[in-house]
């Protein structure tokens, strides 16, 4: 059966959707400890694995504020209804400067509900933070974004994410990828995915050498499971450090297919990795084909076991 794949209410460029299937695909099935997050983002991933007990963090604190929100009943559909339906309105009258008002007001106030609103009336969904932390993703021009359809789909999103938190033990903390490592006991599941090194950069994702470093000594000195997304190389490129440091554990890759603009021509297809220290076998139902890869295995540059 092919999986339904919810959508949170909150979208980023580094959205894991697409892959949320292939990673679900290879939660071992004996796993009953917390799930951890150190790098939670939308909180994509996490929502469809619903695990019973959760720990998400970030560092981004609007992201962690925006679900603490919605644990603690202070964001509700009704909530979220009433907000989009009053700015929606305003925006349709004033067009753009009322999406520009409430970034300047986001970016003083720092409110759960104007994140919400820039990150779903802003450009393609982005979430992108200038030098000094201000929010700096441009309008998208569409003065009528929060149409009635639009609006309903973000509550429906919104009343998705509430129940499952409600239901579920789901902790959401601000804090950086070693602590909530160190954190961690031995019968979690840490899912990394970390800012993809050498691509995006911006306030809350600067990511380097030495973080990816401290993250595989980190994760290598885990006494529990982890699973980590990573790229493995695309028409141009490999990643050196699956190469050279991650492929010390087992590595899986899938293609993927990222969208620049509508266009055919701009779809770049990436080698997708989920690199874990747990032999995964992936009962995925999908058209490409996979394989799981080890390190010195002989004939190959890597050789499939799976
Ligand atoms: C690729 S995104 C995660 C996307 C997520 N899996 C999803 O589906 O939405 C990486 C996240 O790591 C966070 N981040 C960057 N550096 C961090 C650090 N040192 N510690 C914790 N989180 C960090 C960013 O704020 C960002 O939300």
């Amino acid at each position: 059966m092919i999986m339904k794949v919810g959508v949170p209410p909150i979208k980023s460029q580094g959205i894991k959707t697409k892959l949320v299937p292939w990673i679900q695909s290879i939660v071992p099935s004996d796993f009953d400890g917390a799930w951890i997050e150190p790098f939670m983002g939308t909180g994509a991933v996490a929502f469809n694995v619903a695990p019973r007990r959760a720990i998400l963090c970030d560092t981004n604190p609007h992201l962690v504020n925006f679900y603490s929100g919605v644990a603690s009943g202070e964001i509700t559909p009704e909530v979220v209804k009433e907000f989009l339906d009053r700015e929606g309105k305003i925006l349709l009258s004033k067009g753009e400067d009322h999406y520009y008002l409430v970034r300047d007001r986001f970016n003083s106030e720092h409110s759960p509900l104007d994140f919400l609103f820039l990150n779903r009336a802003g450009f393609n969904g982005m979430i992108r933070f200038n030098r000094k932390g201000g929010f700096n993703i441009p309008f998208c021009r569409k003065p009528q974004r929060f149409a009635q359809s639009y609006t309903t789909k973000i509550i429906n999103q919104v009343s998705w994410v509430s129940k499952l938190i409600k239901m579920k033990e789901f902790t959401f903390k601000c804090q950086d990828f070693n602590k909530t490592i160190e954190e961690a006991t031995p019968t979690d599941i840490i899912y990394c995915d970390p800012p993809y090194i050498g691509r995006h950069v911006d306030y809350y994702n600067g990511w380097d050498d030495s973080h990816e470093r401290k993250l595989f000594n980190k994760l290598s000195d885990f006494k529990g499971r982890f699973i980590l997304s990573t790229w493995h190389h695309n028409d141009y490129r490999e990643n050196e450090y699956v190469k050279n440091l991650w492929s010390e554990h087992s590595v899986l890759t899938r293609e993927h297919f990222y969208h620049v603009g509508g266009k055919e021509e701009n779809r770049n297809p990436v080698m997708e990795a989920l690199v874990t220290n747990f032999i995964a076998t992936s009962t995925e139902r999908r058209k490409e084909s996979q394989a799981q890869y080890m390190l010195l295995e002989p004939a190959a540059k890597y050789c499939t076991v799976a």
